[in-house]
């Protein structure tokens, strides 16, 4: 089977409800990231992080995958599929995709403030403080941080270079090393992007531009990738 690897970022959430991080000038639900999505910031107030990640959590689960994310499951008949996604929503998973990489981590999963990768699955949507892992350590979101290690970045970029077809949907490839894995995928390999502000770099210039909104765009190009 050929082998499918998608970038995705927070874009192909937006039509599911989930806001973007640069849309919006540049706040996300009103905060600067750096104030509520550094370590700095855990030290310094860690009431409103964990509050910030509740609400995150909270708007995560009450959302539903949309018509990109279940047109990138349905790939998974005819290729095989691998989603690395930069989003901390698990909107991929409850659409039906099997194989997600998520390279910041998921919302549904709570992490130990003392080694990160101690992870536990949450049913609830909040976190509080007081409620420690089997170290005794405060429980916090399982997302990384600006200035943290992004563990998943290796597999990620191996993967890509396997990649026979590479598609990028919703991510303005701002914040590295996420943005970084495009290099890795090999020049004569088709690149699709579909994004409805195509942000205007070179390195996106041998892609294959689909200037559209995820729900609209990506559908289409699967329906291509699959022959029908
Ligand atoms: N369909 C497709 N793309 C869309 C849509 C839509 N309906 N609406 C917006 N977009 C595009 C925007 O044009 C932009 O290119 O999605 C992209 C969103 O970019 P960002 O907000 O920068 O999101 P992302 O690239 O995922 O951010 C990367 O930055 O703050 C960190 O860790 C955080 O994972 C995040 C990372």
């Amino acid at each position: 089977m050929k082998k499918i690897v998608v970038l995705t970022g927070a874009g192909i959430s937006a039509e599911s409800g989930l806001r973007t991080f640069r849309d919006s000038d540049g706040l996300w639900e009103g905060y600067d990231v750096q104030e509520v999505a550094t370590p700095q910031a855990w030290q310094r107030n860690p009431q409103l992080v964990q509050d910030f990640y509740n609400m995150r959590r909270k708007d995560a689960m009450n959302a539903k995958p949309n018509a990109a994310h279940y047109a990138l499951a349905a790939l998974e008949e005819q290729y095989e599929v691998t989603i690395i996604t930069q989003n901390i929503d698990d909107l991929h998973e409850r659409a039906g995709s099997t194989n997600v990489m998520h390279l910041h981590g998921v919302i549904t999963r709570a992490q130990s403030s003392l080694n990160a990768a101690l992870t536990y699955p949450m049913e609830g949507w909040e976190i509080k403080m007081g409620e420690v892992c089997e170290l005794g350590s405060q429980l916090r979101a399982h997302v990384v941080w600006f200035g943290e290690d992004v563990p998943m970045i290796e597999p990620s970029a191996r993967i890509c270079q396997q990649a026979d077809i590479f598609i990028l949907v919703g991510s303005s490839l701002a914040v590295y090393p996420a943005a970084g894995l495009i290099n890795y995928v090999p020049n004569q390999v088709p690149k699709y992007i579909v994004d409805p502000n195509i942000p205007d770099i070179n390195r996106l210039n041998s892609m294959i531009k689909i200037e559209e909104k995820a729900t609209v765009g990506v559908p289409e190009l699967v329906k291509r990738l699959m022959g029908s």
